[in-house]
């Protein structure tokens, strides 16, 4: 979907990535700190906050039902938490932006509240399915109304008094593992989830930094409600989602050899690294730790030939995010590279797979979607102009692909990289890319 003003990107071919940076803070642990940290006892002081619009969709939200959040400035936010039962009704529907992470996981933490309140979104996110967290919700007791389609806006009914249930995803979503945990915080006795392949474990990890105990079992995630959560300083390392597009960019054009700082290398969020890594890409990981329960390490990517390889399914959950920049890696590479098992990217920010198949066809690359995936043979790559969909990270992607192009890529409709990253067409620009941004 298109966002209302047309940012565009137009960036010069060739060059090379130098240099050391820090991307910006990373998504979905921006999102929860605010969610957590709003519900706990206590002051919680967040540094390297993502300052993207839907971290601060979140933030707003929060804010609108009486937290009091100072920030965000330079990365730091301090949430002065009310408690479990301390949210108060919003004057009015909680406008949530492009964020599916916000609505989602914010689905079953209202379900829990006694007040009702509605949620919307932009034109995106109003056609993204929230069935997915609404069904597993109404067998917990919710009440939530969404249009006929199964889409935003969603109308949370109060005073639904919530049950534990075991439930097993048809799909692997972090997404809806977290609404039905965080909806199990405020449900009578036990909730767990059982997901058919591994997804970022964030929410687990978090709520555990808050004191509050989640069991692991295998594939099951279980937790008893009406516990509290005790206020905690949260460290965001660097968005590993973001620092994709670098590691893609570097790895395609000769000569380049850059570090990204303090990102979070979380085993559920690695598969871009491991998929790049099958196909030939440099990378080295140093300086690991672990920060607040999420471990970083610093990535330093150099140029090196890439080869076309089958993608493991088993990969696809623990890299969803990063599919639009590993196709452009792919557009590079010798020989084919074959994509299955990724019918979800069909309903991400846009769908992915016709989005991106599109572009790369603009610029004379052999794409063919599949119904979960797609199949590119890499090749060289011309100039051409193209339309991100309002999709961040397809925008993102497709600027990164001009390293290798013949010609300029243009990119439409690129306001909504400002949801996840910001800063992108400075630290780009700072480290090698030719990019404009107009509008
Ligand atoms: C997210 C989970 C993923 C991901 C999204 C953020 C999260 O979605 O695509 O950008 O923070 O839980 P799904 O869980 O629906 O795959």
């Amino acid at each position: 979907m298109s966002s209302d003003q047309n940012v565009r990107f137009t960036v010069a071919p060739g060059g090379a990535l130098k240099g050391r940076i820090r991307v910006a803070g990373d998504k979905s642990i921006s999102h929860r700190s605010i969610m957590l940290g709003a519900l706990a006892e206590g002051v919680t002081r967040v540094s390297g906050f993502l300052e993207g619009e839907d971290a601060l969709a979140t933030l707003r939200a929060f804010k609108a039902m009486g937290v009091t959040i100072e920030g965000p400035d330079a990365g730091r936010v301090v949430i002065r938490g009310v408690g479990m039962h301390g949210l108060k009704k919003p004057d009015g529907p909680l406008d949530l932006g492009n964020s599916g992470t916000s609505m989602r996981l914010m689905a079953g933490l209202l379900a829990g509240q006694h007040f009702e309140v509605e949620m919307v979104g932009d034109a995106s996110l109003s056609t993204r399915p929230m069935r997915r967290v609404t069904d597993p919700l109404a067998l917990m007791g919710a009440h939530i109304e969404s249009t006929p389609a199964g889409t935003p806006p969603l109308k949370i009914h109060a005073d639904s008094a919530l049950k534990g249930i075991d439930y097993t995803l048809p799909m692997a979503s972090a997404q809806v593992k977290s609404a039905v945990l965080l909806a199990g915080l405020y449900a009578e006795g036990k909730t767990s989830t059982t997901e058919p392949a591994p997804t970022r474990d964030h929410t687990e990890r978090m709520l555990k930094g808050f004191g509050y105990e989640v069991e692991r079992d295998g594939a099951t995630a279980r937790l008893t409600g009406g516990g509290k959560l005790v206020a905690t300083d949260i460290d965001v390392p660097a968005d590993i989602s973001s620092a994709a597009f670098f590691m893609v960019g570097a790895a395609i054009a000769k000569g380049s050899d850059i570090t990204l700082e303090h990102v979070g290398i979380n085993p559920t969020r690695t598969g871009v690294i491991d998929i790049l890594r099958l196909m030939g890409a440099k990378i080295d990981i140093s300086n690991e730790q672990e920060v607040g329960g999420e471990p970083v390490a610093d990535l330093r990517i150099q140029s090196a030939p890439l080869k076309g390889i089958r993608i493991p399914e088993a990969l696809v959950p623990l890299a969803i995010d990063e599919f639009p920049a590993l196709f452009v890696a792919a557009a590079c590479a010798e020989g084919e590279t074959v994509l299955t098992g990724a019918e979800e990217l069909r309903v991400k920010e846009s769908d992915r797979i016709q989005v991106m198949a599109d572009g790369l066809v603009k610029m004379g690359v052999d794409a063919r979607p599949t119904a979960d995936g797609i199949v590119i043979k890499g090749g060289e790559m011309a100039g051409a102009e193209v339309d991100s969909q309002g999709d961040h990270r397809i925008a993102m992607a497709f600027a990164m692909a001009a390293l290798r192009a013949k010609g300029d890529v243009v990119i439409n409709d690129c306001a909504n990289v400002s949801t996840s990253f910001p800063d992108f067409v400075v630290l780009a620009g700072e480290t090698g890319l030719n990019i404009r941004s107009e509008g």
